[in-house]
């Protein structure tokens, strides 16, 4: 496995590889790799010849205060697991690499970035699709595996890869929980034991999400309120927001159409959680 530190280097790879005919996958990760991680990984082989895992904590998609400095961060760790993986190459640049002096060009997905976690993080998304528009003109993958637990990111990235044609195909592959329900996600290590125990509260509102809309309650004001209920009952987070959306525009759900997204966010202290469930129409 080459671990690649320039941009010159990476595509000099992505040249190689396709001038052998070969098919290139990518998992862009912000590293501190867990088996929801893994996962990504192990489905985006199944796809492709060579396989690109980035690690790069992206700096323009974390607000003033947010977790920047202290999120959590283990190369080695990360580079031994890609290794048993089978990854080809790792990408891990440097912030002198990624933004040079003078920086100035972003991309922006509007409406879509604005919305759910756009309204607490309101130049997070523009982070995510500038880095992740300029890794895929490094890496030129030919598609690229990104986590449903990061909903909202799914949708605005396949938005952009459509609306800015790039040739990427997106693949969206399911979440990886913990045994008694919690989302994997680096950032659950922020949380304290009684916080870490509260959180498990979060897939349990989406699970009676999931009971309300089977058993034919399809309003979703009173879903969210029962979800709201359980959540302040259940435990001390604070909620960012629950939204029920259309999974595919983030727009009103279409009844009886579209397939619905039902996505929260919540504080325990200063970490803040996300997690989502969809509601399959048919
Ligand atoms: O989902 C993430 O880990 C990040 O947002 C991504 C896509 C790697 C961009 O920094």
């Amino acid at each position: 496995m080459k671990v690649i530190k320039t941009i010159e280097e990476m595509r000099r790879w992505s040249r190689s590889t396709r001038a052998r005919g070969e098919t290139i996958g990518f998992v862009p990760t912000m590293g501190y790799l867990h088996e929801g991680h893994l996962r990504l990984i192990r489905e985006a082989k199944k796809h492709a010849d060579r396989l690109v895992v980035s690690i790069y904590v992206n700096p323009t998609q974390f607000g003033p205060n947010e977790d920047f400095e202290r999120y959590p961060r283990d190369f080695a760790r990360d580079e031994s697991l890609c290794k048993q993986e089978g990854v080809d190459a790792v990408f891990y640049p440097s912030n002198e690499e990624m933004y040079r002096p003078f920086h100035k060009t972003y991309v922006i997905t509007e409406d879509l970035s604005e919305i759910m976690c756009g309204v607490s993080r309101p130049t997070h998304f523009r982070g995510v699709t500038t880095i992740v528009a300029k890794l895929f003109n490094i890496v030129q993958p030919d598609f690229a595996v990104f986590g449903q637990k990061d909903a909202q990111q799914a949708v605005i990235i396949k938005r952009m890869v459509e609306d800015l044609n790039f040739p990427v195909k997106i693949i969206v592959a399911p979440i990886v929980r913990e045994s008694d329900g919690l989302a994997m996600s680096s950032r659950n290590k922020y949380l304290n034991s009684r916080q870490r125990k509260e959180a498990t509260v979060l897939y349990r509102s989406l699970q009676l999400a999931e009971k309300e809309y089977s058993g034919g309650n399809h309003d979703p004001e009173s879903i969210k309120q029962k979800m709201r209920r359980l959540i302040e009952r259940e435990s001390g987070g604070k909620i960012d927001y629950i939204e029920m959306v259309d999974a595919e525009t983030l727009g009103a759900p279409r009844p009886g159409e579209g397939d619905i997204l039902v996505a929260l966010a919540v504080y325990f202290n200063s970490t803040r959680l996300i997690d989502n469930t969809i509601l399959k129409i048919r």
